[in-house]
């Protein structure tokens, strides 16, 4: 695989920005009100998709006041392309102890919903938890190919490749803290479109 021009500063390969850090906090607030308020009584779960998930669940997390429990779950679905691979393999040595809980899944965009299928499919028939719900930060509702509906969604975004939040790109990126296209020359030119 060819190297990427990587030296500068991260927030220069940035074409456009689609979603400030302050725009995705005044969401994820609504967001957490809404949880807090659908989990009240319940014993809920977060299971946090890593690796993209992960700016979103410490964010989220602490505006939902409950004393949820926390779980992460290693997937892979993307292979450091710009397209979905269509298949998902598991990176752990155990699942989550998940039995009877209330379980809200979170990742970062649902794209053609492959990986949530994957993951609920096996959450449900392995953990047996009392209900699964999803929240997203993005829905690229364009891309969908599995019938999966988000409970939760941040923003509804185009059929465009985001990086930033927890978003990579051949795993960079993921530490910016807003939500953006890449400049083409930061793309691999097999992965511009
Ligand atoms: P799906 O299985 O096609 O729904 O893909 C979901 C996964 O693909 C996400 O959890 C991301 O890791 C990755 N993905 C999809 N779209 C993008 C994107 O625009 N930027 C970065 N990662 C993406
Ligand atoms: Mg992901």
């Amino acid at each position: 695989m060819l190297a990427m021009s990587i030296p500068g500063d991260s927030h220069d390969h940035l074409d456009r920005v689609l979603f400030e850090e302050a725009t995705i906090l005044a969401r994820l607030d609504e967001l957490a009100a809404g949880i807090t308020a659908d989990y009240q009584g319940k014993s809920l779960t977060v299971v946090a998709v890593l690796h993209g998930s992960l700016m979103m669940m410490a964010d989220l997390l602490r505006r939902i006041r409950l004393p949820l429990k926390m779980e992460c779950l290693s997937v892979e679905s993307y292979h450091g392309g710009v397209e979905s691979s269509g298949s998902v393999k598991f990176n752990m040595t155990r699942m989550p102890e998940l039995s009877g809980e209330h379980v809200l899944i979170v990742d970062d965009i649902l794209d053609s919903g492959r990986t949530l299928e994957a993951i609920i499919g096996k959450l449900s028939g392995v953990c047996r938890p009392q209900s699964i719900r999803v929240a997203v930060l993005l829905d690229k509702q364009t891309g969908r190919e599995a019938s999966i509906e988000p409970d939760y969604v941040g923003f509804e975004i185009d059929d465009l490749f985001v990086v930033g939040y927890g978003l990579d790109y051949q795993g960079r990126y993921r530490n910016l803290p807003f939500i953006g296209t890449l400049k083409p020359e930061h793309i691999l030119p097999e992965h511009r479109k």
